[in-house]
């Protein structure tokens, strides 16, 4: 095959045909690499034909249902035909069960499915769809790292649907440069996008990220598939969240929950997250809403808060650390509350994120709750944003929080004084202007 060099950033995926110090696209410094690729004759290009736009019916594309309602939602409906869709995720989260489940749905609903594994053998998949439940008929498998294979097989099987798992295992024998480097994974996603959108496939690949977000795929991808969805999660925990980072064809932002049980992932619905009035209270448990995409959650979040041999600790899970070194500060500063010399330990239960400043009320309560020793009642919930004098700030989509407390069992939400709210029936309001004012209304909360 003829090849000619590129220089191709490793942060973004620009490409230059020079090499230059300073990548064009994202700026950053000396991160270009020299790259051999295909050169493709472009010689007697015909014009493409041209098609009236009034005879082409919208709805023609119709998206296929993966079967997994959560990840439907966030794909805005399903996989669409010709569109290449990228799974990424960090090991062990759940990429290859969930592109697995997603063929056994399309397949059991007659669909032609192919599956390219690049990393597991046929009888690994074979044994993980098991664990799934009985397999359909329909869903073809693969076993090939060889990009030129891989188009070969689509080309020739036509699948409605066809996963790669993983792209990053892919690699063109005509091309220096080892798998999973970026230039072998360009090419291999660029081929593979190509002949997705010539067959009229609905192309899904997966993509590892390693613990830094580093990776020599899904960014430097981002610009060639359609859809980019990331799967989130503590391996420790069961809870997983699918959120579309990018999407040509739907919403952005949109997430979804699952849990990963021994058959798979499932569905997580909002109300698994409900309040359970009846467990014991306990010393820093405070529950709060936080607002991700066009969804509100219920989330629970736990301090502790022991005595320290030698430098105090601070340990924050699923919270953002700054936010925590802020609310310690805080409750010292202005609530005479004072954990310099301990270790403080903050945590959300079940494994959801809940880093935004919306979510700093509860954090402070369930430290100060922890620290003074008194408990929160499980049916109420703090919201707002906490400022350096101790103030309670507005935040946003208040009113959405707020429903989705009552909805889950809450009947009584501390909110900041400021910042417009609707009565939510069932719901008391407490509008507190400090941390401190909050503090007294938790304790003294009936
Ligand atoms: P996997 O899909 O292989 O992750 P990835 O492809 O992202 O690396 O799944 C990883 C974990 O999920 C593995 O540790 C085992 C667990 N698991 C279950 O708990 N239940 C299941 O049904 C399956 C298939 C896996
Ligand atoms: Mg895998």
């Amino acid at each position: 095959m003829k090849t000619h060099s590129v220089h191709v950033c490793r942060e973004c995926g620009t490409t230059s045909p020079r090499w230059v110090g300073r990548c064009p696209g994202c700026a950053a410094w000396n991160s270009l690499d020299e790259e051999k690729v295909p050169t493709r004759a472009v010689a007697g290009v015909a014009a493409s034909a041209t098609v009236a736009l009034h005879t082409i019916d919208p709805d023609r594309d119709a998206r296929l249902s993966t079967g997994v309602a959560e990840l439907d939602r966030v794909l805005g409906g399903g996989l669409l035909a010709g569109s290449t869709t990228l799974l990424f995720g960090e090991p062990g989260v759940g990429k290859s069960t969930l592109a697995l489940m997603s063929l056994r749905s399309l397949a059991a609903q007659g669909s032609a499915v192919l599956l390219i594994g690049a990393e597991e053998s046929a009888g690994q998949v074979a044994q993980r769809a098991r664990r799934l439940g009985p397999v359909p008929t329909g869903l073809e498998v693969a076993t090939t790292t060889s990009v030129d294979t891989a188009v070969a097989l689509i080309e020739e099987r036509r699948p409605l649907v066809c996963v790669i798992d993983s792209i990053s295992a892919m690699s063109d024998e005509g091309l220096s440069g080892v798998a999973g480097s970026v230039a072998q994974v360009r090419n291999a996603a660029e081929r593979l996008c190509g002949v997705a959108k010539t067959t009229s496939t609905a192309l899904l690949l997966v993509g590892h990220v390693t613990k830094d977000g580093e990776l020599a795929g899904p960014r430097t991808l981002e610009h060639l598939v359609d859809t980019v969805v990331r799967i989130e999660g503590d391996r420790y925990a069961s809870l997983r969240v699918v959120r579309a980072l990018k999407h040509r064809f739907g919403p952005t932002g949109e997430v979804g929950l699952l849990e990963m049980v021994s058959e798979g992932l499932r569905d997580l619905p909002e109300t698994a997250l409900a309040l359970h009035h009846g467990d014991a209270e306990v010393a820093g448990v405070v529950f709060t809403v936080t607002n991700d995409g066009s969804r509100s959650f219920l989330v629970e979040v736990q301090a502790l808060v022991a005595s320290s041999s030698g430098a105090p600790r601070r340990v924050a899970h699923q919270v953002s650390s700054q936010r925590l070194s802020l609310m310690l500060a805080v409750l010292e500063a202005r609530c005479d509350i004072d954990v310099s010399a301990l270790d403080v330990f903050a945590a959300t239960a079940g494994g959801m994120a809940a880093t935004e400043p919306a979510v700093d009320l509860a954090l402070a309560l369930a430290v100060a709750s922890a620290a003074v020793g008194f408990s929160v009642p499980r049916s109420l919930v703090a919201v707002g944003e906490v400022g350096l004098a101790g103030e309670l700030r507005a935040v946003s989509g208040l009113t959405r929080r707020v429903r989705e407390a009552g909805r889950l069992g809450a009947t009584h939400v501390l909110v900041p004084a400021a910042g417009e709210l609707d009565d939510v029936d069932g719901v008391t309001l407490t509008r507190c202007s400090s941390l401190a004012d909050a503090i007294r209304a938790a304790r003294h909360a009936p």
